[in-house]
């Protein structure tokens, strides 16, 4: 079986290093053996041993009828869409590595595939080597499942982590991450939170099974948080995540993107390192956990290879994705309810003023009357104070916060 390569990165150098390292393995599985017969990429590759399949016209693979799987690993909406689009024409199945071509266009290819009784596989897409795109298509299928909250970026998680435990500085962890090939080619995407958003997207699409519009998820990076918030946290015993949510409400989800303080006993707090994991919780099944490696070059061409085999074991039967193209209107964030954590350099005074006095029990989730301060830390950063405050929603936050000197606030999970 002949397989195309389009995009010789990090990804496209790692599916076909897999492909020739388990290849007894993958050919024991299909049942015949599974071959690289082209590499798509604008670049030549003098001294690879594959720089004979290099080709620079995608029509090559479109018009060569042997190619029955392309894996697409270029990256970018475009012209990552035209070539899959064009390679599906063709008869061709696709698996793509690529959340920005999926969260865009995920329900038109899928469309597409069924039309053509082929398949459009994109278990690479989020979370890196975690099978969670099978999981939530396979698995959880008796379930309604209400919420989903993960750690979706291995590179921020990777950052996140070495300045909790090392202190060190937001730059300098960045360029490490980018040298361990967990960073996109803009690590903007990974920094604000555009990537996790997209990945959540994708999730979310496949959970109510309608297009989940990544525009519409309220999306904050981790570009604000400074030394003096990790602080904080160790003084409250917590870790400082990047999570992405979608949390059920009524027949729509409500999305989110954004950094958590997590206490110790939140179970995605010891999730560190480059390492994703999703939590997801269905209406039968309760909670469940996926766990693994997020992001980086090996890992995530496992997952692509992975959707190889299985397209090559179902060359003529479409395996079902229910993803359609019926936007879903989701709720505005501003609704949703959260607990905060506040640095002010306001005193207690103008602090309650706004925030009302501590309350007195310790039901954190529960607002007591007017008292929505839960807990003073203080002693971290001198001429601040830092504050937790009980569930509250978003746009009352805002309206609160507003009124008082801000220096900061991470929402608690
Ligand atoms: N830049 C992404 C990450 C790659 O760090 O998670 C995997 O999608």
């Amino acid at each position: 079986m002949k397989v195309a390569v389009m995009g010789y990165g990090t990804i496209g150098s790692g599916v076909v290093e897999v492909l020739e390292v388990n290849k007894d393995l993958i050919t024991s599985r299909v049942g015949k053996s599974v071959e690289v017969k082209y590499i798509l990429d604008l670049r030549d590759f003098p001294g690879d041993p594959y720089e004979d399949k290099v080709v620079h016209d995608y029509k090559t693979i479109v018009e060569d009828e042997e190619v029955e799987i392309v894996v697409e690993a270029m990256g970018g909406v475009e012209p990552a869409y035209t070539f899959v689009k064009a390679m599906l024409l063709a008869g061709k199945h696709v698996t793509t590595s690529n959340k920005n071509l999926v969260a865009a266009k995920g329900a038109e290819l899928i469309a597409l595939a069924q039309e053509k009784n082929l398949n459009f596989m994109f278990e690479a897409s989020v979370g890196g080597g975690i099978p969670i795109i099978r999981a939530l298509n396979k698995c959880l299928t008796a379930d309604r499942i209400d919420e989903i909250t993960g750690i979706l970026n291995g590179t921020t998680n990777y950052m996140l982590t070495r300045m909790a435990n090392e202190g060190v500085s937001f730059d300098s962890v960045l360029k490490d991450a980018q040298a361990k090939g967990y960073a996109e080619a803009d690590p903007t995407a990974d920094v604000e939170g555009f990537d996790p958003c997209r990945k959540i997207a994708i999730l979310s699409s496949l959970v109510c099974g309608k297009q989940v519009n990544y525009e519409e998820i309220y999306t904050e990076g981790i570009t604000k948080i400074t030394e003096a918030d990790f602080a904080y946290a160790k003084k409250m015993d917590s870790s400082i995540k990047l999570l992405a949510s979608s949390k059920r409400v009524g027949e729509s989800f409500c999305g989110m993107v954004a950094p958590f303080m997590l206490s110790k006993e939140h179970p995605l707090c010891g999730v560190n390192d480059v390492f994703n994991a999703v939590f997801v919780r269905g209406n039968m099944l309760g909670d469940a956990m996926f766990y693994g490696s997020g992001a980086g070059k090996l890992p995530t061409a496992s997952a692509v290879v992975a959707d190889v085999v299985d397209m090559a074991k179902h060359t003529h039967v479409n395996v079902p994705t229910i993803w359609s193209s019926e936007e879903i209107e989701l709720v505005d964030y501003k609704e949703s309810s959260n607990r905060f954590f506040v640095r002010t350099t306001s005193d207690k005074a103008a602090i309650e003023a706004v925030f009302g006095g501590v309350a007195t029990d310790d039901a954190h989730g529960v607002m007591e009357g007017s008292c929505r301060i839960v807990e003073y830390i203080e002693g971290v950063v001198p001429g601040e104070i830092g504050f937790t405050t009980s569930s509250m929603t978003e746009a009352e936050f805002e309206n609160a916060v507003a009124k008082i000197e801000l220096v900061g606030r991470i929402r608690l999970a």
